[in-house]
């Protein structure tokens, strides 16, 4: 279940965190990945650790804001590897700021990595998916990183939150568009609740500034005691899903938001 036995993956943001985890679940799953991001130095390192255990993986520099990232990424994937099955929009960031005090840049931002950087991702790599779906029963596969703030509304960064109900409807339209077009590219998309990686703490920081502190221990429980399972996520709470998204088994999957959020949408 859920292998990803001669699959080749492009995965943005992969330096760290739930890009970082999903990389090293997919090669574990049989795939050869290429980790992607702007950090290069972490990005190199999670590629070693990966290499360093029988893996077959590739570092590139991406930025998702630059077209000609996306095409230099595609290529090496295609050089490298032979292929590209599977993408990962991964990348992202989170400001945490409310309407009135996020500036303008802070907003254009947010929208180039968040917005555009999926957008790129999807035209630049659609030619070499949809090249590789021939020769696959099931297609090839995009998993676009929405999140819950992506369903409902998100108190603390109403910005973060139009960017990710973005990618939500990108996600189901891109999904009709190549259905429509006969492309067999699935895109479906992964909502995550609040995850522990560098962007889940810039989430408990907001919190606490909110309330005037610099302590996100107190905001770490509050916020751990809305969640109806009763802990926060961890990155391989969600590359689970985006392995099981990116696999043969969700070969009937399309246009779909796969929640994992503990239970807190659902009450
Ligand atoms: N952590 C959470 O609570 C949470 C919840 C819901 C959704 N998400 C989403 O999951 C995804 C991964 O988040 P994470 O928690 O692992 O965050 P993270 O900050 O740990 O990792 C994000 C990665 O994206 C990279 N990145 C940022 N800008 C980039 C750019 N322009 N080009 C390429 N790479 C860039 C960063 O360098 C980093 O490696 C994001 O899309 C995020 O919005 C996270």
């Amino acid at each position: 279940m859920n292998r990803l036995d001669g699959k080749v993956a492009l995965i943005s943001g992969a330096a760290r965190g739930i890009g970082g985890e999903t990389a090293q679940l997919m090669a574990k799953a049989g795939a050869k990945v290429v980790v992607a991001d702007v950090l290069d130095e972490l990005g190199r390192r999670t590629v070693a650790a990966m290499t360093g255990s029988g893996a077959r993986a590739e570092y590139v520099h991406l930025d998702v804001t630059k077209e000609e990232d996306w095409t230099a990424a595609v290529d090496l994937a295609v050089s490298r590897f032979g292929k590209l099955d599977i993408l990962v929009n991964n990348a992202g960031v989170f400001i945490g700021k409310g309407i009135e005090e996020i500036s303008l840049d802070e907003w254009n931002r947010l929208v180039a990595v968040n917005m555009t950087g999926v957008f790129l991702g999807t035209k630049l790599a659609a030619p070499a998916l949809r090249e590789a779906a021939k020769a696959s029963d099931h297609g090839s596969a995009i998993v676009n990183l929405a999140s819950i703030a992506g369903i409902v509304g998100s108190q603390l960064d109403p910005l973060y939150s139009m960017t990710k109900g973005g990618v939500t409807l990108f996600t189901k339209s891109a999904a009709l568009e190549f259905a429509r077009k006969g492309h067999r590219i699935r895109v479906n998309s992964i909502h995550p609740g609040v995850i522990q990686t560098d962007m889940g703490e810039q989430t408990f920081v907001a919190r606490a500034q909110r309330t005037g502190s610099n302590d996100t221990t107190q905001v770490r429980q509050t916020v751990t005691d809305t969640v109806p399972w009763g802990r926060l996520g961890v990155p391989m709470d969600i590359a689970k899903g985006v392995v099981f998204l990116a696999s043969d088994d969700a070969g009937y999957m399309n246009g779909a938001g796969l929640v994992v959020d503990g239970g807190v949408t659902a009450t």
